[in-house]
């Protein structure tokens, strides 16, 4: 767990992208990445205050001929025939999934890097059936909060449950695993004992954890 959030988004792009940043905020993704040598960029965010900044961000780095900044919701505005490649990141599931719920926007992107701030299998699930593999997920953890970043590239995966809700097993992940295997235990402690269903997700969950931790 070597990056921070945003170096480890960053990570995942190759300078070659041709990349959209859905929601970009103050750019720093954009940024990071026209350093890092990619081409075309073009920064999105639904607010004009966001983009603004976003605006003074790029020209104060000298990058306003790389990153060009456009206000939409989503990819409503956006003509994405000449890009390849998705990051949308801080955002919640449910945002994630109205915006990439755009098919025919969606058409031309071949990889998509996506951080969500909750309920990862949902997240998971959606990209799944919407043609896109997992190929690398990054957890990292800053300021006392994990955060999972995945990339993804067009293609078909079958994923387990397992994989759904936790993704790939990865050996130096232990630290997260210990996180997530005390939530569960703490929360199996507070359920109902009539509540059989609830008890039952969380003592799987706590299981396949239990499991992890042993490999
Ligand atoms: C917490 S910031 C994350 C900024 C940056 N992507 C990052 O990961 O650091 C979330 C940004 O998403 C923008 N946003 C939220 N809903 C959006 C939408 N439907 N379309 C475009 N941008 C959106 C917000 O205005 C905000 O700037």
């Amino acid at each position: 767990m070597q990056y921070n959030r945003l170096d480890a988004i960053c990570s995942l792009l190759n300078a070659s992208d041709k990349v959209i940043d859905i929601g970009c905020d103050h750019a720093y993704v954009s940024i990071d990445l026209a350093k890092k040598g990619a081409k075309k960029i073009l920064a999105t965010d639904i607010h004009e205050k966001a983009l603004n900044v976003a605006k003074k961000n790029i020209e104060t780095n000298g990058l306003q001929n790389i990153i060009t900044c456009q206000l939409s919701d989503g990819l409503e505005n956006i003509d994405t025939t000449n890009f390849n490649t998705i990051v949308i990141a801080g955002m919640g599931t449910s945002t994630i999934k109205h915006i990439l719920s755009n098919q025919e926007k969606r058409k031309p992107i071949l990889k998509i890097i996506v951080q969500s701030n909750n309920d990862l299998p949902e997240l998971r699930s959606f990209m799944n059936q919407a043609g896109f593999a997992i190929q690398k997920e990054i957890v990292v953890l800053e300021k006392k909060h994990f955060y999972t970043i995945i990339l993804y590239k067009k293609a078909k995966q079958k994923l387990k449950k397992r994989e759904l809700e936790f993704g790939f097993f990865q050996e130096n992940l232990q630290e997260y695993y210990d996180y997530l295997l005390k939530k569960y235990e703490t929360i199996l402690k507070e359920v109902p004992k009539k509540k059989i269903k609830k008890r039952y997700q969380l003592k799987k969950k706590i299981k396949w954890l239990n499991k992890w931790k042993k490999l």
